[in-house]
């Protein structure tokens, strides 16, 4: 049997529906994990009725799922069709630098119309994601943002598997095109879109057998919003956190992710005819994300009634006792000025250590704000000192929290630490990838305005 009839067999019975429909074709070949993929303009039908001029990975929306496998290497040659230069950066993922697609800092810009191929093993399996580190404002914002999905070494059993890809557009009630910054609101929590998409549909409805045993991986790539989720009509236990597997399940009250942020939850699908809502909370309120229904019974879900545990991902060890802790606060300035030769104004809110960096053009690379030893455990004890929160998010490692808030938590791993107002956390990790690696808000407004800096291990 080939691929191709192997995967239209497998549409009839629950085995496909364990995969998204909207995964990245393979390319042919010995390697299982060779992609091709493209940045370039694209049409969509966000607002029902309406198109929008989108840049989209592949001309899709939602962006590809790629799925790669623990421990296996995978290829994904990127051509960019764009009409401006961008990288490909795979947040979250423990990979070598040159991989990082982080312009000047880990390569160069790819140019129009030229291809640059990334190759790396994913040493953790989990949720993840990927989108350009240039320009990112309109790169993102207008489209380009997608999941990478790295499965298990040992495949784990879940019944289905779903992506949920969650981003607020910019768009009004006929799908045109809002501005995506002003100013005064980057200077605070940064400008929100408007049109709710999960998956690039305002509310899906998703359908799966009664019985089955999900898992959903929702991921947050918006530019701004924050997502206080909590799920309306059935018990989810949260089973990964940015990525990462962890040990104890628990059942998810409300959990909220930052921009860059990650949540796994598994479930349990309820009789037939049952129907059940994601949403987000603000304040009493709740604004759903996607509305879930039970379909019949499937003899192929074998429902146990229980979730499978996830292994835990080979993360190093931090050695506590020999840590060395370094302190970051993060606080507001308020400087519209400078303003350039033509006229531009280029504000500075935000601050690390009571330095801005606004943006990266060659010549304009700072000293790190932490120069790391390789193989060391450090402490990073992040202090907000603004009235926003602010997602922390560092390349090539995971950190091991520790403490929020001044009170200790149970430990987990992420890659992004959201800090609530005047909000504090102690994150730990072993500095085992030489490279410099950008450190930043993932709030996109303000990395873009002065929240940014980079720690170099060596
Ligand atoms: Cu999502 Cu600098 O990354
Ligand atoms: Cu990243
Ligand atoms: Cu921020």
């Amino acid at each position: 049997m080939n691929r191709r009839e192997f995967l239209q067999l497998s549409t009839l019975s629950v085995v496909a529906m364990a995969l998204p429909r909207w995964s990245l074709a393979q390319v042919e070949g010995a390697n299982p994990y060779h992609y091709r993929l493209t940045a370039e303009p694209a049409v969509a039908e966000l607002v029902p009725g309406y198109q929008t001029e989108v840049l989209a990975f592949n001309g899709e929306i939602p962006a590809p799922v790629i799925r790669a496998r623990q421990g296996m290497p995978v290829r994904i040659e990127f051509t960019n069709k764009l009409d401006e230069p961008t990288t490909i950066h795979w947040h979250g993922l423990r990979i070598p630098i040159e991989m990082d697609g982080v312009p000047l800092l880990s390569q160069k810009p790819i140019m129009p119309g030229e291809t640059f191929v990334y190759e790396f093993t994913p040493p953790d399996a989990g949720t993840f994601w990927y989108h350009p580190h240039m320009n990112s404002t309109q790169q993102l914002g207008r489209g380009l943002v997608g999941a990478i999905i790295v499965d298990e070494a040992k495949p784990v059993d879940f019944d289905i598997d779903e992506v949920l890809i969650l981003k607020h557009w910019y768009l009004d009630k006929q799908g045109q095109w809002k501005t995506l910054t002003r100013p005064r609101y980057a200077a605070r929590m940064g400008t929100p879109g408007e049109w709710g998409t999960a998956n690039g549909v305002n509310n899906p409805l998703l359908s799966y057998p009664a019985g089955s045993r999900v898992r959903l991986r929702i991921a947050n790539v918006d530019n701004t919003m924050t997502y206080d989720l909590h799920m309306k009509g059935v018990e989810a236990q949260v089973i990964a956190i940015d990525g990462n597997a962890i040990q104890e399940y628990y059942p998810l009250e409300q959990h909220k992710i930052g921009p860059g942020m990650r949540l796994d939850l598994g479930f349990i699908m309820p009789e037939e005819g049952a129907e059940f809502t994601l949403e987000f909370l603000r304040g009493r309120f709740g604004f759903p994300l996607a509305s879930f229904k039970s379909g019949a019974k499937d003899p192929g879900v074998k429902n146990n009634g229980q979730l499978p545990q996830l292994p835990l991902n080979p993360i190093p060890v931090p050695d506590l006792a020999k840590a060395e802790t370094v302190s970051f606060v993060f606080e507001w300035e308020g400087a519209i000025s400078p303003t350039d030769a033509a006229g531009n104004i280029h504000p500075t809110f935000w601050l690390i250590n009571r330095r801005a960096w606004e943006g990266m053009s060659p010549g304009n690379i700072p000293e790190p704000v932490a120069d790391l030893k390789l193989g060391k455990t450090y402490i990073f004890d992040l202090r907000n000192n603004t009235q926003y929160h602010h997602p922390i998010h560092l390349h090539g490692h995971t950190f091991l929290v520790l403490e929020m808030d001044g009170k200790p938590v149970t430990p987990f791993h992420t890659d992004t630490i959201l800090l609530g107002k005047n909000g504090r956390a102690k994150g730990a990790f072993v500095a085992d990838n030489p490279g410099s690696w950008m450190y930043h808000c993932h709030v996109i407004e303000h990395m873009k305005t002065g929240l940014m800096g980079y720690v170099r291990v060596s």
